[in-house]
């Protein structure tokens, strides 16, 4: 049903992974479809919402009605993000490496014949999402967030909601190939009133459920 709930609103959000490279043919990357974050997107956009999808690499079409921005490493999605602000909403979807190589190396790294180890220096990659949650002057009247766990989802989540200044956060349950590049997702909403159980749900189902409780709580 599209009810145009969510006209005039504008609704930030990231999805896919990100690539920290490590030379000019290799990289660090996380395991990640965008199938979600295009689905919410899409389901947004549909209810009038003006959405700006800050997207990892991914081979999916852009949804329609939807602003897409392209980047690549976590620090490209961090600057695009905030150089997006202000917004009526934000949701983190995107799966971003919490780890960059602290030197990208000009040229292709070949193999040595004289040694069998390569150590690598990863630094850290600014959190995204708490960087929006707990912005001082621009926050977003909602910030939402994901949270990929193979255990204790909602001791996890609730942890996320207040390191992160989130309002909610979407708890999937993840591992034996339950979640990733699957049309399925098990899912539990936490927020102030604590959680939901865990639902079996469709992708399109979850980014139904977001948008439902997005128009609710921006109205
Ligand atoms: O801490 P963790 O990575 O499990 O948290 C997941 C949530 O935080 C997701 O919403 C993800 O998009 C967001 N995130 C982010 N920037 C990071 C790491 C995670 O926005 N560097």
């Amino acid at each position: 049903p599209r009810t145009g709930a969510l006209n005039g609103k504008h609704v930030l959000m990231t999805a896919g992974p990100t690539f920290e490279p490590l030379d000019p043919v290799r990289g660090i990357t996380n395991r990640s479809s965008g199938k979600q974050g295009y689905a919410i997107a899409e389901a947004l956009a549909a209810e009038g919402a003006n959405v700006t999808l800050i997207s990892g690499p991914v081979s999916l079409p852009t949804p329609e009605g939807v602003e897409r921005i392209d980047v690549r490493t976590a620090l490209e999605m961090f600057d695009t993000v905030h150089a997006h602000l202000p917004a009526d909403a934000f949701i983190g979807v995107a799966a971003v490496s919490d780890w960059r190589a602290q030197t990208v190396a000009a040229d292709k790294q070949k193999k040595s014949a004289n040694s069998d180890e390569l150590t690598i220096t990863l630094i850290k990659n600014p959190d995204i999402l708490a960087s929006v949650g707990l912005h001082t002057t621009m926050r977003p009247t909602l910030v939402l967030g994901f949270a990929a766990e193979t255990q204790n989802l909602e001791v996890y989540g609730k942890t996320k909601l207040r390191t992160k200044g989130a309002d909610a956060i979407f708890a999937n349950e993840v591992g034996d190939d339950k979640v990733f590049d699957q049309d399925t997702t098990n899912m539990m909403l936490i927020d102030a009133h604590g959680p939901t159980s865990v639902k079996r749900l469709t992708k399109a189902e979850v980014a139904q459920d977001i948008t439902q409780y997005i128009i609710s709580r921006l109205n």
